[in-house]
């Protein structure tokens, strides 16, 4: 990393079902960080579930709302950001988090993620189409870049969560923090 960055947060971007959520809270019990999830966040905002957002008002306000989110996230300290999946599309929420996290990107092939969250309810309209798993490959290979645009990407899936976590920790404290 060639610009010296101060940063007291870390931030987890990456697809949906890469153990965003999981992997925060390992880390926030060994850095005794607070959690903050951008998806919890907004619904607590807007009194809604994000797929009742997605439905009455539409992604690009979705997208509105994690935006503004994302500013009021500059004057957090010791917390580790969980993000939504889609979050990055918008490369000044990147560059916002970066003023003030070191920003990690969890990464998994589609199929694992498809493992992963085939079973689960609650996943956004985003995935309900009639190939999902092709879904997945096309909103990865599109968001791949903004993806890269992270500090550090760690594949996840060759480790355990608890592995993952102390492969950030690892660059947390490598990296100066
Ligand atoms: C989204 C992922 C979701 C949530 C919303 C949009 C996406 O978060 O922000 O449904 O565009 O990939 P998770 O990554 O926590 O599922």
């Amino acid at each position: 990393m060639s610009d010296l960055r101060h940063y007291h947060n870390i931030a987890l971007v990456g697809f949906m079902g890469t153990g965003k959520t999981s992997v925060s809270h390992i880390l926030s019990s060994l850095l005794h960080f607070e959690v903050l999830d951008t998806d919890a966040m907004i619904e607590d905002q807007t009194g809604k579930r994000i797929s009742e957002i997605f439905e009455q008002e539409g992604e690009p306000r979705f997208r509105a709302y994690e935006k503004a989110l994302v500013e009021e996230l500059k004057n957090r300290r010791n917390a580790i950001i969980s993000t939504g999946g889609g979050l990055v599309t918008n490369p000044e929420n990147i560059a916002s988090l970066k003023t003030h996290s070191l920003v990690v990107c969890l990464w998994a092939s589609p199929e694992v993620i498809w493992e992963r969250v085939r079973h689960q309810s609650h996943r956004p309209l985003l995935l309900q189409t009639a190939d999902p798993l092709e879904k997945i490959r096309t909103l990865l290979e599109q968001r791949e870049p903004f993806y890269r645009e992270a500090d550090v990407l760690v594949h996840t899936e060759f480790r355990s969560l608890k592995e993952v976590a102390h492969q950030i920790l690892h660059h947390w404290h490598h990296l100066g923090q």
